[in-house]
């Protein structure tokens, strides 16, 4: 059985796609399904027991059914918390979609689900050239889109979407991230991002600056994710 993947792509940095890419992984794993997160592109590490980690790779491994090696689960890793391209930069490092993909394809073998994780939006730049996106459309996955609701997040949503559109990405299902508490008429910025999104809601979170994979992987429905990925 081929895996499937899925893409998680926010609405900008700290919305919620780790917390969305881990409570998808529990949630799926739950079905039964054999689940494994990637981060192709981490930046941001801290020294523990002698080995640089990145607190989302961890998070992405402890919500995974399976354990694959680290290089798959996260091709680049930079230890600098700053855009990528120019972390790769300091450190004389170049960023290979080909080796991203070969990655994936690797895990791919091994699970029945693969959820990868971007880095920062969409348009996150790689090199001169490249971009968040191309490693989605290397991946050929469809995308799962966080919008970490607050203030601003319909023009955020609605340019991603539009982004997505552009570079011929297919946006398979959206998550809603209350990122403020008190975010005044929510209800009617949700309804207006289910109108102009055209994609259906997978999940409304609420404002919990804590919360378990386990408690956000409740908020999905499992049918919905099962058709998702096994129809
Ligand atoms: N629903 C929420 N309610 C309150 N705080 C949240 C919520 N979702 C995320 N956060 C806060 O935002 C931070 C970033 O979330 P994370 O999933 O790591 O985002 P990303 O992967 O997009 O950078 C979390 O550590 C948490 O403090
Ligand atoms: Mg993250």
């Amino acid at each position: 059985m081929t895996a499937r993947g899925l893409f998680v792509v926010g609405t900008d940095t700290g919305v919620g796609k780790t917390r969305v890419a881990a409570g998808l992984l529990t949630a799926y794993g739950r079905l039964g399904h054999r689940c494994v997160g990637m981060k192709p592109v981490a930046a941001g590490a801290e020294l523990q027991n002698g080995a640089w980690v990145n607190e989302d790779v961890e998070r992405l491994k402890a919500a995974s059914t399976l354990t694959a090696a680290e290089d798959l689960v996260n091709p680049y890793l930079f230890r600098e918390a700053i855009a990528p391209h120019i972390a790769a930069d300091h450190k004389g490092a170049v960023m290979e979609v080909p080796r991203m993909r070969a990655a994936y394809e690797a895990l791919a073998r091994m699970a029945d689900v693969v959820v990868v994780e971007g880095a920062g939006g969409l348009l996150v730049p790689l090199s001169a050239t490249q971009d968040m996106a191309d490693v989605a459309l290397a991946l050929g996955l469809p995308v799962i889109l966080v919008v970490g609701m607050r203030l601003g997040c319909l023009n955020h949503a609605l340019l991603t979407r539009e982004a997505l559109a552009h570079r011929g990405l297919d946006l398979a299902g959206w998550v809603a991230n209350r990122l403020d508490g008190s975010m005044a008429a929510y209800g009617e910025n949700l309804a207006t991002l289910e109108g102009r999104l055209g994609v259906p809601l997978l999940a409304d979170l609420p404002f919990a600056p804590e919360a378990s994979a386990e408690r956000v992987a409740d908020r999905f429905s499992p049918k919905r994710l099962n058709r998702l990925l096994f129809t």
